[in-house]
């Protein structure tokens, strides 16, 4: 798969670290088993992640393909979603610990867990697997599916393998997965640098 990973990787316009240029979200994934030890790796990396206070209010659930938990999970997912993420090794639900034991609110939850995916992405591109992250499910059936307390809310589902070839999708995504990656140029993103 180098050549498509050759094309999604991103033109900078300063030199960043390969892993980052080189990270991107797949649709297309082979039917491999998840490698144990690069999911051990990069949800390792995601427990290392920093956190407000080290509060650490990131809980994950990880379905390998063929489980139950994996089926309860893709039942929730919308829309294009359902049709390629169920073909990834795993789907992994990122759920946010929103509030602590008492109810007390933790409103850096959000952020915390979004920093501890982002480790996860790149700990997981790093050693040769790829994340694609969603929004598009079903937040309150996932919730029910797990049975989960209301301070513990599913903010993202990731589907996670191998990329394979955008051969493998329906005319449009293929079509998508061949486009390069794009952002908004820096001085947009910049509101202040003096
Ligand atoms: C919070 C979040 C939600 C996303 N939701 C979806 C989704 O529901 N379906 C999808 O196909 N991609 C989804 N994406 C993937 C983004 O579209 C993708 O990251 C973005 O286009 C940039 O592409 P890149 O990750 O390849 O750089 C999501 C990404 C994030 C971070």
């Amino acid at each position: 798969m180098t050549l498509i990973n050759d094309l999604k990787t991103a033109q900078t316009d300063a030199p960043i670290l390969e892993v980052l240029a080189g990270r991107w979200s797949p649709r297309s994934f082979t039917n491999d088993p998840i490698d144990e030890g690069k999911l051990a790796a990069a949800l390792e990396a995601a427990r290392w992640s920093p956190s407000a206070g080290n509060s650490q209010p990131w809980r994950f659930i990880v379905a390998r393909r063929g489980s139950e938990a994996f089926e309860k999970i893709a039942a929730t997912l919308m829309g294009f979603n359902k049709a390629w993420a169920p073909k990834a090794s795993v789907l992994l639900v990122a759920v946010a610990q929103v509030a602590d034991g008492e109810g007390k609110p933790l409103p850096t939850a959000l952020y915390d867990l979004g920093q501890s995916m982002a480790h996860l992405s790149v700990q997981a591109h790093h050693d040769g697997l790829h994340v694609h992250q969603m929004t598009g499910f079903e937040r309150d059936r996932l919730a029910a599916a797990f049975d989960l307390p209301e301070n513990l809310m599913p903010f993202s589902v990731s589907a996670i393998g191998t990329v394979g070839t955008p051969d493998d999708l329906d005319e449009v995504l293929a079509e998508r997965e061949r486009q390069p990656r794009t952002r908004k140029p820096l001085p947009e993103l910049l509101l202040v640098n003096e």
